[in-house]
């Protein structure tokens, strides 16, 4: 796997709302698949600067990663709800190319078979750009997720239930729902390109694991090693535990 290291958060958030920029350039009909968390609000903030300076999305698709089981969009702390408010409320995509899994849906595993259904008829995702968890999770997909996993209803460890109360979202362990809809890893693989961003010191034992551990269902993220087009942009801090080849 390909990583970029970067001496700052904003410089590596820059990088990718860069190379975002230039796909939406190349290609207006983009497919799009979207992270939620802190780690991509710098990147956010910057493609609306270069949306206001003339990028347009008016044609692009986009789907998001996961959602909470059991929030409606309306809920403050549903991904709905952050990428509306930290992005799509700032561009030109139509409302009708915002897909993201519906956390209150009344049949949920259909839900996500529906999801993957509406993935593939838009021609699949061109470019899924990724956080990662302390864990090494991607998406909602916790350690011990296989590498052909689909889009599910997936349950949380206490570690991510923690790293998502710590004030930044949740208040509270016990507000934040145990469960989620996730896309799987398999459908994450079959994307043409994969971008991770990685900031700050927390994530340095993930991006180790991911970049050069084993290919182990232990870290989630490990197991986009052997896809052919993806690329870690790393900040200084989430890049220290990284050994020089
Ligand atoms: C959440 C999300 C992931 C995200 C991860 C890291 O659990 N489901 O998609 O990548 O946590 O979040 P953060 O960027 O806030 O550290």
């Amino acid at each position: 796997m390909r990583y970029e290291t970067f001496k700052t958060e904003q410089e590596a958030s820059q990088a990718v709302a860069t190379r975002i920029a230039e796909l939406v350039s190349a290609n207006p009909r983009i497919r799009l698949g979207l992270p939620t968390g802190s780690t991509p609000l710098g990147v956010y903030k910057e493609l609306i600067r270069q949306h206001q300076a003339g990028l347009s999305f008016s044609e692009a698709v986009t789907f998001n990663l996961d959602e909470y089981l059991g929030l409606s969009g309306a809920h403050p702390q549903s991904y709905r709800y952050f990428m509306e408010t930290n992005f799509f409320q700032h561009i030109d995509l139509p409302t009708w190319n915002r897909h993201l899994l519906d956390g209150v849906a009344r049949y949920p595993e259909l839900e996500c078979q529906a999801y993957e259904t509406k993935i593939q008829a838009q021609g699949g995702i061109n470019l899924w750009f990724l956080g990662i968890g302390g864990n090494g999770h991607i998406a909602f997909n916790e350690p011990g997720s296989e590498v052909n996993s689909r889009t599910r209803i997936v349950s949380l460890t206490t570690e991510t239930i923690e790293a998502n109360s710590d004030g930044r979202f949740f208040k509270d362990p016990a507000e934040v729902p145990r469960c989620a809809l996730s896309v799987g890893i398999g459908a994450i693989r079959e994307a043409d390109e994969i971008i991770v961003l990685a900031l700050g010191e927390k994530k340095a034992d993930a991006v180790f694991n991911a970049i050069q551990g084993p290919f182990d269902i232990s870290c989630p993220a490990s197991l986009l090693q052997d896809h052919a087009n993806v690329t870690f942009y790393l900040d200084e801090a989430a890049a220290s535990k990284l050994t020089r080849a």
